[in-house]
């Protein structure tokens, strides 16, 4: 059912989810149930205890198999973007081994910056790939959630503001995935948009804006992919926790999408017996005071029945079924990290990386750029660890100031000078580095600004690295605002003086708040946590060797007052909180009795999130209020102009059919990222201003013309229509809006459907 869309070799270039991969007209779960019968047969020879064993944790990172009947345990790890390292069989520190670096790839939100359902089936197989060399059976990943906040912190582990681009991505990934024979744990359903309370928080959310927006992602990794294994969220859905919530676990996952496979609490996540046992739990991670012996006990009284235990086993073992396992002796052999996904990671990132701005012609740099002064330690920063559960012991790491130094050679001066002291935070140097600051708002220090402005006085150009990093986003919490950290804009302005021949390069993996840098810069880069060859690519596009493609997979707002969540009122919220995840699951951290976690959970804030945007997400929010965000969602210059021709739309029963040449009319080959929105102008639902429908990313040699053909199925024009509790269609006329971004709009057409 692979197939990929080659762009190069094709003379038509098809895309949106018609065609693609991810729309297999047998449900890839219904092959899960295959072996049924055999697994049926297995059940029948097991005791109760043994059935039990396997409906929690045995290690850290492994759920029990049967050793009595051959039955291998399931072994797992993170995810998303690189296979972590070992830890310890009972807590996250390292195991020490040798063999254990794996490919850091770019992490979620520079992949989906891509645009590229290809580029994405390609990095889940890299992580399928590497998962198999450790012996993994199931990759905690990938992490699909909406991102909702700009502020969030785990944006850089997420993809997208919009569903259709991260439903896109998740389920190319799953398929890319799953097809090296490992399964992902798609993760965090659902509605896991804030590291705030997120163990405690209740996300109130309507049912339209809960399947159109923060279920889409999930659904389609999970009908189209063929996602075998799911993690229900810490927070709580309307009212119940993730892992015991009925509608979402029983109702929509099994009963509407027709799951197949077994869901994996997150860590420390489940919270009750019965309600996990009752409403779509599968397996506790981790511990078993909920699906340990409290189960056998219920099963003995009869307030569970053995039936409902056959049938959690049942599901675990489909998926052990389907995923073979690694022998021991065969798993962990060979270094992890291979050749062939460092070269995917490569391919991601240089195709990930978004030019904001260019003005004045700085980039690409040009023959007569002899001397160029990198400042910012960002530059230096490697980003592979940190952020908590999404980090990877890398096998190398190439630093922005590496690439630049390699790419650059004899011929070029590069110095470099760190700006700005960096806050590590929890996961980094101690108080004792001198370019260590104690806090992430820490205003610049002038001796490293002097040093910094001395270097660019003498400079040909100045390449400023600024962002964030794994301390300041991090799981576990979410940032206290978007600034620019550690008095980066004291250091830029001082920069721009010395030199106004400034290019800055942004190294975070969210948005942040450019209104003091941006008049300062007159050509930005967003380069994102970029793995493994981050800095090789990123000097690669620096220098021109390739031409600039990526394209913003959410909104830079202005201000963060102006992002929706905000706007509304709805967050931050003002509770202070623990995070559920430190603080009562770490044993290596927290030594509680049962009781005392207990007493824990029941004093902790039980705040609620109120999504009243509903639907108005991301660009669907700044559109419809007519809010001018900074940069707008779908962004991206390249170092080529693209002619767009004149669209034909035609629409049919099936969906809408849209075709335009496009023309590469710049010197060098380069890729466009094409993108149709809908937009409704009469309507008697209620619609956001205008929706990502379709999109394509298209390579095209210097002054090559191809016809573009982009479909939107019917399926992707439905609204949940709360009066009937189903999906449903509004037809009537449709305004076709296609375009380089969610802010340039260059061909309009209208259909009616
Ligand atoms: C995270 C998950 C992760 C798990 C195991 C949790 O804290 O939320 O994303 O997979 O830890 O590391």
């Amino acid at each position: 059912m692979k197939k990929f869309l080659s762009l190069s070799a094709a003379s038509l270039v098809v895309a949106a989810s018609l065609f693609s991969a991810c729309s297999s007209p047998v449900s890839p779960q219904d092959r899960l149930t295959v072996n049924d019968a055999r697994i049926d047969a297995v059940i029948a020879q097991m005791t109760l205890e043994e059935k039990v064993e396997m409906l929690h944790s045995k290690t850290n990172m492994s759920s029990a198999g049967v050793p009595r009947l051959g039955i291998a345990d399931m072994h797992y790890a993170d995810g998303p973007f690189g296979i972590r390292e070992e830890g310890v069989p009972n807590g996250f520190q390292s195991a020490g081994w040798q063999l254990d670096s794996a490919t850091y790839f770019p992490t979620g939100s520079a992949l989906a910056a891509t645009w590229s359902e290809d580029l994405a089936y390609q990095y889940g197989k890299g992580m399928g790939i590497e998962a198999r060399l450790r012996g993994k059976d199931v990759i905690l990943g990938p992490a699909v959630n909406i991102q909702r906040l700009p502020v969030g912190g785990r944006t850089y582990e997420y993809l997208s503001e919009d569903p259709i681009l991260s439903a896109a991505l998740a389920c190319f990934y799953t398929e890319g995935l799953q097809s090296q024979g490992t399964a992902v744990c798609i993760k965090h359903f659902a509605v896991n948009n804030q590291e705030t309370n997120r163990g405690s928080v209740d996300a109130q959310v309507d049912e339209r804006t809960l399947r159109e927006i923060y279920l889409k992602p999930f659904e389609r990794a999970v009908r189209e992919g063929g996602a075998m294994s799911v993690m229900p969220a810490y927070n709580k859905v309307n009212g119940a926790y993730c892992s015991e919530n009925e509608h979402l676990l029983n109702e929509i996952l099994r009963g509407e999408w027709g799951f197949k496979g077994y869901t994996v609490s997150d860590w420390g996540g489940t919270h009750s017996t019965m309600g996990a046992m009752l409403h779509g739990l599968n397996v506790q991670m981790t511990g078993s005071n909920y699906l340990g012996q409290p189960v056998i006990d219920s099963v003995k009284t009869g307030a569970l029945t053995e039936e409902l235990v056959n049938e959690k086993v049942r599901q675990i073992l489909r998926v052990r079924f389907a995923v073979e396992a690694v022998p021991d002796d065969v798993a962990n052999t060979k270094m992890t990290s291979q050749p062939e996904c460092r070269d995917i990671a490569l391919r991601v990132a240089e195709k990930s990386i978004v030019l904001l701005k260019n003005e004045g012609g700085l980039l690409p740099l040009s023959a007569g750029v002899k001397k160029i002064a990198v400042i910012g330690q960002n530059a230096v920063l490697k980003t592979q660890s940190g952020g908590m559960g999404a980090g990877v012991k890398a096998l190398y790491e190439v630093t922005p100031l590496e690439g630049i130094r390699k790419r650059a050679g004899e011929a070029v001066e590069v110095s470099y000078a760190p700006g700005y002291k960096n806050f590590r935070g929890r996961w980094g140097a101690g108080a004792a580095d001198p370019l260590a600051a104690a806090a992430s708002d820490e205003p610049a220090d002038p001796a490293l600004v002097a040093e910094a402005v001395a270097l660019a006085r003498e400079a040909d150009l100045v390449l400023f690295f600024g962002g964030t990093n794994k301390s300041i986003e991090t799981e576990g919490s979410d940032r206290a605002g978007i600034d620019l950290p550690v008095g980066q804009n004291e250091v830029v302005k001082a920069l721009a003086a010395a030199n106004p021949r400034l290019v800055t390069v942004l190294i975070s993996g969210g948005p942040t708040d450019l209104r003091e840098l941006e008049p300062l810069s007159p050509a930005i880069v967003q380069g994102w946590w970029n793995g493994t060859e981050g800095g090789t690519a990123l000097a690669e596009v620096l220098f021109g060797d390739i031409a600039p493609s990526g394209k913003l997979p959410f909104t830079f707002p202005a201000r963060l007052e102006d992002s929706p969540a905000f706007a509304m009122g709805n967050f931050p919220n003002k509770i202070a909180g623990q995070d559920l995840f430190m603080m009562l699951y770490r044993d290596d951290l927290q030594k509680m009795s049962p009781e005392e976690r207990r007493a824990q959970i029941a004093a902790m804030p039980q705040p609620e999130s109120v999504y009243s945007e509903g639907s108005l997400v991301g660009y669907r929010w700044y559109d419809t209020k007519e809010v001018k965000p900074m940069y707008a969602f779908g962004h991206g210059l390249s170092y080529v102009d693209f002619d767009y021709g004149s669209m034909k739309a035609s629409a049919g029963k099936k969906g809408i059919k849209v075709s335009f040449p496009l023309t590469n009319s710049g010197r060098m080959a380069a890729d466009e990222v094409v993108q149709l929105y809908v937009r409704r102008p009469e309507s008697r639902v209620e619609w956001p201003y205008k929706e990502l429908k379709a999109f394509a990313r298209v390579s095209l040699q210097p002054g090559e013309t191809r016809t573009v053909r982009l479909e939107i199925p019917a399926d992707d024009l439905r609204y949940w229509n709360v009066d009937k509790n189903a999906w449903d269609l509004e037809h009537g006329r449709l305004e076709l809006l296609l375009g380089a971004a969610s802010d340039d709009i260059r061909q309009k057409a209208e259909v009616r459907f």
